[in-house]
């Protein structure tokens, strides 16, 4: 086995065509399953290993599968592949570079919850990256990896490549269902969960591209060859998405929870440092707009799921951002509140004005209008919307406006000051 679980393409020149992948492995974990494993077996092999769900909650994946009732027809299995969080790009690489090792586990999938579809839903920007992915699924369908009684075992199973419109909503697991049923991408009250209630209220296992291209190699080689990755509760492998102001960006795997965020941000094998000498990191935002900011305090903490939220924050989607001393950081918070009110669906009330008065008071602040108690106002808008929205969305918009208040509230106040000092209309 190579340096890489899920980027192996960076080892293996054209891995992304079909014949490479089968030369270095492919599809044997599926014909492992198929011929010898129960779908049993393959949720309990995926339960021991303790493999976490990738797109941002971390969920255990073979506690999700084990949830579809065996008793109710159709099933489906959903790929989301509609990575929207700014900052986050692991699962287009996965798609561009290693597409058959996401589709082996999606079939792997179907087949552990005995769905007979399964659909990917790619973010409407990737058409590129849905168009090498159609070339992969037509290629492993001509090798009856896909398709009707697949590999003579009597278990067939469909798999079709869905592209989105280029909304972040549609990221968010139900809004995903309705759009894919050809609904507006609004969010579902949940629970019911589509583990029961899914694609056309039928049983439904949501997985992220990730997550799945783990799943072969931990039924190829075990659980407990996983286990060996990673730490106690947060095993295997994990794609940090590394940007913002540092001298090499990108996709680095590592072992969850085995390095820091000084390790990836500094580390030679990994980002280099920051972008300009003499420079210090002022904040991280660990899962991009989504999750708290954390100080440059937080850097010798580890990168695995209990560790960051002790920190005071989530690893998310790992989507790393680093902002330095030359950051402001209200402009910052501003830019994701423009992000987030932008992508609201406008379903429910606190979403929708709630972001919009946000983006408002920011508006005036970064403008040189801000008023005497806007920090407070900021806070308690927030407030009035965490908890109270259908789907997450609110309660991220909340993340940059309450956590840069708590972290760096001087600025804040510097921006104030500036305008009490000077009001509008007065001579620079
Ligand atoms: P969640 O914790 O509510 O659910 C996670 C998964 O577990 C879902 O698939 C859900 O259906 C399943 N689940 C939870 N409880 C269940 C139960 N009792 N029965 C059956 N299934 C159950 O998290 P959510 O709202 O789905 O996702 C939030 C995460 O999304 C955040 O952590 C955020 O980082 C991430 N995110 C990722 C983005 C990306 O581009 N990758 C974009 C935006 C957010």
């Amino acid at each position: 086995m190579g340096r890489y679980v899920l980027l192996r393409h960076r080892e293996i020149p054209d891995l992304h065509r079909l014949e490479v992948y089968v030369r270095h492995g492919g599809y044997e974990a599926w014909r492992k399953a198929l011929t010898a494993m129960s779908p049993e077996q393959v949720i309990e092999e995926v339960k021991a290993s303790g493999l976490r769900g990738r797109g941002g909650a971390g969920f255990p994946t073979g506690m999700k599968w084990s949830f579809v009732p065996k008793d109710v027809f159709p099933k489906y299995v959903v790929v989301n592949a509609d990575e929207s969080e700014p900052g986050t790009f692991k699962d287009r690489e996965i798609m561009e570079g290693n597409p058959h090792q996401l589709i082996e586990g999606a079939l792997l999938a179907a087949y552990a919850i005995q769905a007979e579809r399964v659909y990917v839903y790619v973010r409407g920007e990737y058409r590129s990256v849905a168009r090498r992915l159609e070339a992969a699924i037509a290629e492993a369908y001509a090798a009856g990896f896909i398709g009707r009684n697949v590999l003579g075992t009597g278990y067939s199973v469909e798999m079709f490549v869905h592209l989105g419109a280029g909304a972040y909503i549609c990221g968010e697991e139900t809004a995903l269902l309705e759009s894919l049923e050809g609904k507006i991408g609004h969010p579902r009250v949940r629970p019911p969960f589509p583990a029961t209630y899914g694609l056309y209220g039928k049983p439904t296992v949501v997985n992220n591209v990730e997550t799945l291209a783990n799943v072969p190699p931990i039924v190829l080689h075990g659980a407990a060859w996983y286990r060996t990755m990673g730490t106690e509760k947060s095993p295997g492998p994990k794609i940090f998405c590394l940007s913002g102001r540092v001298r090499r960006p990108g996709n680095y795997e590592a072992e969850l929870g085995k390095i820091t965020f000084r390790d990836l941000i500094f580390g030679e094998e990994y980002g280099q440092g920051l972008l300009e000498d003499g420079r210090t990191v002022k904040a991280i935002l660990p899962a991009g707009a989504s999750a708290p900011m954390l100080p440059a305090s937080a850097l010798d903490t580890p990168l695995d799921y209990e560790s960051v939220q002790a920190a005071g924050s989530m690893l998310g989607s790992a989507s790393i951002i680093v902002l330095d001393d030359t950051v402001d950081i209200v402009w910052a918070a501003y830019k994701m509140i423009r992000f987030f009110q932008h992508e609201s669906c406008g379903k429910c009330t606190p979403c929708r004005e709630g972001t919009y008065w946000l983006r408002r008071v920011y508006e005036r602040i970064v403008a040189g209008r801000g008023r005497p108690g806007d920090a407070e106002l900021l806070e308690s808008i927030a407030r009035q919307m965490a908890g109270k929205t259908l789907c997450p969305l609110g309660d991220f918009a909340t993340s940059p406006v309450l956590s840069s208040l708590k972290h760096f509230r001087k600025e804040y106040e510097a921006y104030l000051r500036r305008t009490i000092e000077a009001p509008v209309g007065a001579p620079a």
